[in-house]
């Protein structure tokens, strides 16, 4: 290439560049974000909520933010790191799309003095998180197990277990919970697992180690996606005998993942009834609490997670130090932590947890009473 080419190309790369910056700057009022936001898809309700209640909580706020969805892809979730590095935010929020592989990303941030907040899932493996903001977890799947105890009776109870991503720490704790409770019950011979033999053949152990985990998630995970659910349903409900139907208990790890599993479960005329759990009381699984098609769902109010995050992310803006209740080992170092608890959700609280508190209004829903 000439040098005339050579300067040439400089200045188009200098006015774009300065364009870019004309357009960024249109973002936040000071000409930079502050607080910069990646969220990991936006094909699931529970995300966009949690985009929708940071625009709520900040609406007022001096602080500019920009929230940005990886829509599944870890690569997509580096570059939307990588934009607002240069839009110069000094605090990262992020649900990282796979724990492990967003280390690359916050690494990134953390170079350039970026204070990193890991959202609702830990970044695992990596020294570059600073905090973490997030749900009860465990406790969560405990819910989950527990319900299925609870509205269930008898012995030889049929059990199918689902459940979340293996790349989301997440799903780890909500097995965990659930595993705890169960575990005892499936033991004593009150349930019965139907679809997983590595679950079958851990029975007698009241802990599992991640490994044992991975080896059941492997055969029962979701990857928190419906379709995968469904498949998995139907593969399941077909490979067993009439004494493995009847009435059931499934233990399904979310909203989205337990409407498509009901579904199955509903049209299987051996099927005569079934209890399954869901978690993030989204709009579309409170019909269904409503209408009799999933048993219970776990409220996680996205509007506590959020405020959390949001005074963490303003303290280290105003120079004080986040008050934190915790911390979680990811693997790398114990993250300082502030944890929310959750309430458990099926007919009988519906109105009062979600119609009274105000984070969803009667008018959405039909048949409330
Ligand atoms: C979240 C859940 C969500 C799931 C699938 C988990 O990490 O805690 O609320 O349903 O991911 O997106």
């Amino acid at each position: 290439m000439n040098k005339s080419w050579k300067t040439a190309l400089l200045m188009v790369a200098l006015l774009f560049s300065g364009i870019l910056a004309a357009c960024n700057s249109s973002t936040g009022g000071s000409g930079s974000v502050s607080v910069g936001i990646v969220l990991p898809t936006r094909d699931e309700p529970r995300w966009v909520q949690d985009e929708q209640r940071f625009k709520e909580a900040l609406e007022d706020s001096e602080y500019t933010t920009e929230i940005l969805f990886s829509q599944g892809s870890s690569a997509r979730e580096k570059e939307n790191v990588e934009t607002l590095i240069n839009r110069g935010i000094d605090v990262l929020i992020i649900t990282p799309q796979d724990g492990d592989a967003a280390g690359a990303a916050v690494e990134t941030a953390k170079k350039e003095g970026i204070t990193v907040i890991s959202y609702d899932r830990l970044i695992t493996n990596t020294d570059a998180v600073d905090y973490y903001v997030t749900f009860d977890s465990v406790s969560v799947g405990a819910a989950q197990g527990q319900y299925l105890i609870d509205q269930t009776g008898g012995t030889g109870i049929p059990l199918y277990l689902y459940a979340g991503a293996a790349s989301d720490n997440n799903a780890f704790l909500f097995f965990e919970g659930a595993w705890s409770v169960l575990q005892p019950k499936i033991a004593d011979g009150t349930f019965v697992i139907a679809n997983s033999s590595e679950a079958e053949a851990l029975k007698d152990s009241a802990e599992l180690t991640r490994d044992q985990m991975s080896r059941i998630l492997g055969q029962v995970t979701t990857n928190w996606d419906p379709n995968e659910a469904i498949n998995k349903a139907q593969t399941h409900l077909t490979a067993v005998g009439p004494d493995l139907k009847g009435d059931v208990a499934v233990l399904a790890p979310n909203d989205g993942t337990a409407r498509a599993i009901a579904d199955v479960f509903a049209s299987d005329g051996e099927v005569s009834s079934y209890i399954v759990t869901g978690q993030d009381a989204e709009k579309a699984s409170i019909q269904y609490i409503i209408d009799g098609k999933q048993s219970m769902t776990v409220f996680k109010d996205v509007r506590t997670l959020v405020t959390d995050a949001i005074s963490i992310a303003i303290d280290i803006l105003d120079g004080n130090t986040p008050e934190t209740t915790g911390s979680y080992d990811n693997g790398a170092k114990e993250v300082e932590a502030k944890q929310t608890d959750v309430i458990v959700v099926n007919q009988n609280n519906v109105k009062q947890e979600l119609i009274d508190s105000e984070y969803y209004e009667a008018s959405e829903f039909t048949g409330l009473e």
